[in-house]
């Protein structure tokens, strides 16, 4: 009986074991195993994280913050090299055979969103659809929003953001108010209406119609009139976008109007 007890109380302590190491597996701990992706220099070989540590020190250490950090990424024929950094830039050797320097066979990312799409197809795709921001003509890159040496992925460069939306605001002033009015939806942030790399609706919205705003304003049917902020909306949601002229154009917010009518 007494034996019973003992065997029991080490399962237990085994299996919290097991489940703390679970736990701490995926915290930064471990890294994440990513394939290399395309060889973007095709005459180069990777020299590996090392080889760039000699002279860009900062930047290596630096990088340990990151997220992109989190990459295990080895030889293409599993050698024991650390790709993460030819990952973006490709592979490094001719860089470094000259000793670096600026125009050598290098890749720069924000000349070359290739570079980020061989790991992120669905923000390509987003880059395809009819509506985005100029990133594919080359007039934005990535990088007006995304800073990956930096500890916050979401701040570009140079400039220390608060939130992820403050990106928005550098370019796009008008639409971020401060209004008297503002529309309470904006402190969500833009991204709860606008898809930031781009969508097959007009302004980059994630909804091109009235669903748009159903996915925060419900609506209350009560006896066959649909109600939405105290008053019947029946008939008008059929009669076209919230936003249409004549209702609320003021999306953002109003300066003048509390219902955002204009
Ligand atoms: C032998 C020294 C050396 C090594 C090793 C080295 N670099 Fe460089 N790299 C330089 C120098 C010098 C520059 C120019 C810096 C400047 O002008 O401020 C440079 C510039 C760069 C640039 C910017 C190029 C441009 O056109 O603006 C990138 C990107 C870069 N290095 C990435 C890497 C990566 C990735 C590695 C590792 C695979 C690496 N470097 C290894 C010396 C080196
Ligand atoms: C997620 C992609 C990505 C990874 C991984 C990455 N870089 Fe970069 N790197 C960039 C981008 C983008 C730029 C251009 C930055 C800009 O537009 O300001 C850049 C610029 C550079 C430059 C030139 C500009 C400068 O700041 O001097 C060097 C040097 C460089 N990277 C080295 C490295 C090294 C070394 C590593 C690995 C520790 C690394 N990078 C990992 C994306 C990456
Ligand atoms: C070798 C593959 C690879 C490349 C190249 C790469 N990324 Fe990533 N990226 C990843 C992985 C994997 C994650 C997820 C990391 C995580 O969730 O821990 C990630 C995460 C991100 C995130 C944050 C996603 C989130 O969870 O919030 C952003 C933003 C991002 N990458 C932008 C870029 C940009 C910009 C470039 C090009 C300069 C780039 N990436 C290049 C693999 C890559
Ligand atoms: C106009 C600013 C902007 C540009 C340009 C931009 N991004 Fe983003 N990106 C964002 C914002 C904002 C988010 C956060 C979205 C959210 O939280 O809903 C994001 C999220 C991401 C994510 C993680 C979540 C996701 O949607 O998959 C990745 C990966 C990413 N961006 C990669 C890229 C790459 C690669 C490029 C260039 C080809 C790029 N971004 C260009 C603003 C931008
Ligand atoms: C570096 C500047 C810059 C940043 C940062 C930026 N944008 Fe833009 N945005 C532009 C430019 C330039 C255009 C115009 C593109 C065009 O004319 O095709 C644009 C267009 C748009 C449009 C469509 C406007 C229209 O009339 O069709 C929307 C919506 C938008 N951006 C939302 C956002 C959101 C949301 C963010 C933050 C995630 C953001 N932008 C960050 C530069 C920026
Ligand atoms: C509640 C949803 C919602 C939120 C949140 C939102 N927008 Fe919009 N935005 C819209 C709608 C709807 C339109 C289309 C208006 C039209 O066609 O008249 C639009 C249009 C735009 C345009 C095109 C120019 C214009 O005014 O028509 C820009 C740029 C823009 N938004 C940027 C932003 C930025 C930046 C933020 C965050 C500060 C943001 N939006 C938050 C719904 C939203
Ligand atoms: C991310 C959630 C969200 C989305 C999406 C959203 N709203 Fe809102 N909206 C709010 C919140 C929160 C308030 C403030 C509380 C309230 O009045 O319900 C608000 C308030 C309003 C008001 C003021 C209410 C009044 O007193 O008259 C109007 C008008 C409005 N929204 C219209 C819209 C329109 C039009 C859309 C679609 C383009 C939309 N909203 C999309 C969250 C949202």
């Amino acid at each position: 009986m007494k034996r019973a007890k003992w065997i029991f109380l080490w399962l237990c302590v085994g299996l919290y074991g097991i489940i703390l190491t679970f736990l701490f597996s995926c915290t930064t701990q471990n890294r994440m195993p990513v394939s290399p992706g395309a060889q973007l220099i095709s005459e180069a070989d990777y020299v590996g994280r090392e080889g760039c540590a000699a002279c860009h020190e900062e930047i290596v250490a630096d990088f340990n913050s990151t997220l992109h950090n989190r990459m295990q990424i080895s030889g293409p024929e599993g050698q024991e090299l650390d790709l993460t950094c030819e990952a973006c830039h490709g592979p490094g050797s001719l860089h470094v055979e000259v000793r670096g320097g600026r125009d050598t066979p290098i890749i720069l990312p924000d000349e070359n969103p290739e570079a980020c799409y061989q790991c992120h197809r669905d923000v390509q795709a987003r880059f395809f659809q009819e509506y985005r921001h100029p990133v594919p003509i080359g007039k934005m890159s990535c990088m007006n929003c995304h800073d990956p040496h930096g500890k916050d992925i979401y701040s570009p460069v140079g400039v220390k953001m608060f939130n992820r939306e403050d990106v928005c605001y550098q370019c796009h002033q008008e639409q971020t108010g401060p209004y008297v009015f503002e529309h309470e939806a904006l402190r969500e942030g833009c991204t709860s209406c606008h898809n930031p790399h781009g969508s097959i609706n007009e302004k980059y919205l994630v909804q091109r119609d009235s669903n748009l705003c159903l996915r925060c304003h419900g609506q209350i049917a009560v006896s066959g009139t649909v109600v939405m902020g105290d008053f019947s909306h029946t008939t008008r949601v059929a009669e076209g976008t919230c936003w249409s002229a004549g209702c609320h154009t003021a999306v953002h917010g109003s300066n003048i109007n509390d219902h955002l009518r204009y």
